[in-house]
């Protein structure tokens, strides 16, 4: 728990969990909480809710110095591996919309943003969606755009 907290401390300084907070949620029936380690030290963490017919992730860090190495990604793949196209097919997750580095993290991993979910006097909130049984992104996308500008790229005529 000291290496979770100072993780959480570093990563989320205004809207941080206590360890009482963590300590509740861990408690829940189906609420499991994971560390990453790497040379025997604990570098991030993830907290996830798993239930019948999905995964909501409840928090995921990784210490500041270690990021952008690839641990969130083996993270998220760990979960990835817990997701079935008959049982529980998405994982999903809140990210405030200030949090864009977590936007780029989420994308490059193949989460799609659902829903925007809007409080009257705080910053929105995204939904972020995997959902295993759904196409990868740039087979859904790249054909749909490359149709669209096509026929609007025009050589210049100097004439
Ligand atoms: C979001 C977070 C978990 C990502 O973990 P990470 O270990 O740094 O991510 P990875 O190294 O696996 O990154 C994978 C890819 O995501 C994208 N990405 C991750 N962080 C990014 C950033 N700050 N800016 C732009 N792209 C980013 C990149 O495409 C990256 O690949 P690349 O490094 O080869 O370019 C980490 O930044 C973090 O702990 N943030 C603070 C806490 C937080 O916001 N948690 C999520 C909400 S609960």
């Amino acid at each position: 728990m000291p290496h979770v907290m100072e993780i959480e401390a570093a990563c989320h300084q205004w809207d941080m969990w206590t360890e009482d907070e963590f300590l509740d949620v861990l408690r829940r029936r189906n609420v499991i909480g994971m560390v990453a380690e790497f040379d025997g030290v604990v570098v991030g963490f993830m907290v996830y809710e798993l239930n019948k017919h999905d995964l909501f992730l409840m928090n995921l860090c990784v210490q500041p110095a270690m990021q952008r190495t690839g641990i969130g990604t083996a993270m998220i793949d760990r979960l990835k591996e817990k997701l079935s196209a008959v049982k529980r097919s998405t994982m999903e997750l809140i990210v405030s919309e200030r949090n864009l580095a977590c936007h780029l993290f989420l994308r490059d991993l193949g989460f799609l943003c659902t829903e925007t979910i809007r409080y009257p006097d705080d910053d929105d909130n995204y939904r972020f969606v995997f959902d295993i049984t759904a196409k990868p992104v740039s087979e859904r996308l790249l054909p749909k755009r490359r149709d669209r500008f096509e026929n609007r790229i025009r050589r210049i005529d100097p004439a």
